[in-house]
């Protein structure tokens, strides 16, 4: 099998300035939109959610994705935002003691660590919701028919055909009842983390009114890669570098990818689909560069 025939190395310099360019892009202008925090436990502590130093790697796939369409910047940070409020609504929700039970995210106290879990609770509530009201808004897309095309596709991303039943698999796979088999975590990992990722970069054709397959598949290997990734950064990461506990999947006896196809045979997987995605961009030509080297950068990361 050949592998990484289409990859460059990462060129670090410049992927990582885009990285934090359209990370502090993101910040400003969610800044603006979120409620200021006025004394009210609620926004004090969605602005801490929100703020505390995530990649904001679903919002760079999506800007980046919406440059090969040539999209409006503000339309792309709408969707970038929307998504971003959502990926942090779930990071809340997962650390709950009645889920992951983390005590740390992005190197810093957990939301129901720093106030309480209906504090946590309620502010997974309000990021989700917020999605839907960020992407109802008008400068989201002047047609009324794409906007609710992305809230559609947003709603079933997250909810109980997406991600949401990801998170339920993932519990399942941890009670381990049924020992689960490779083509089942598989398919946890695709709703858990790869919807996500297919939406970032649905939302570009979905705002260019364009249908677009290959990004599509893109989207899928390295929405598998990215959690892959993480499992193996889980593994033999530190806290120090991810910002959160390592070593919770062995402890838990959760099943990955990692402890069915061991560490070795995981990182191999990891090159076949940054291949797969490098290649499925191939007809964009140089205008694709930034996002092959973000699936670089997927298996590459060191947080
Ligand atoms: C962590 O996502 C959760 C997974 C889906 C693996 P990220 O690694 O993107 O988390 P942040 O947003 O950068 O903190
Ligand atoms: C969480 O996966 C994916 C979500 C949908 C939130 P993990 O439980 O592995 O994510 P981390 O390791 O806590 O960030
Ligand atoms: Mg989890
Ligand atoms: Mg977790
Ligand atoms: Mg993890």
């Amino acid at each position: 099998m050949k592998i990484e025939k289409n990859v460059e190395p990462i060129k670090s310099n410049e992927f990582l300035k885009e990285l934090s360019f359209c990370r502090n892009d993101t910040n400003s202008y969610l800044r603006k939109l979120l409620p200021q925090e006025n004394n009210e436990v609620l926004y004090d502590a969605i602005n801490y959610a929100i703020f505390s130093g995530g990649k904001r790697f679903r919002a760079f796939l999506v800007i980046q994705a919406a440059k090969l369409f040539e999209i409006p910047k503000i339309r792309a940070l709408q969707a970038a935002s929307a998504i971003e409020t959502t990926h942090t609504y779930s990071l809340v929700h997962d650390d709950l003691p009645s889920m992951d039970n983390d005590d740390i995210r992005r190197g810093k106290p957990t939301v129901h660590i720093k106030w309480d879990e209906a504090t946590a609770v309620l502010v997974g509530d309000a990021l989700q919701a917020f999605a839907y009201q960020i992407l109802s808004d008008k400068k989201t897309h002047p047609n009324s028919e794409v906007r609710l095309h992305l809230i559609k596709t947003l709603s079933e991303a997250s909810g109980h055909n997406g991600m949401v039943l990801g998170q339920s698999k993932d519990l399942e796979a941890e009670k381990n009842v049924k020992s689960p088999q490779l083509k089942d975590i598989v398919n946890l990992q695709k709703l858990k983390t790869g919807a996500l990722f297919r939406w970032s970069l649905g939302s570009a054709s979905i705002l260019a009114e364009e249908k677009n397959d290959h990004l599509k598949i893109y989207a899928e290997a390295i929405g598998l890669a990215f959690q892959i990734k993480d499992d193996l950064l889980d593994h033999e990461g530190t806290t120090e570098k991810i910002g959160k506990k390592v070593g919770k999947d062995s402890q838990a006896g959760k099943a990955t990818l990692v402890s069915i196809l061991g560490v070795e045979n995981a990182k191999k997987r990891c090159l076949e689909l940054c291949d797969e995605a490098c290649e499925s961009l191939n007809l964009f030509g140089k205008k694709s560069e930034m996002l092959k080297t973000a699936a670089r950068f997927t298996i590459e990361r060191g947080f």
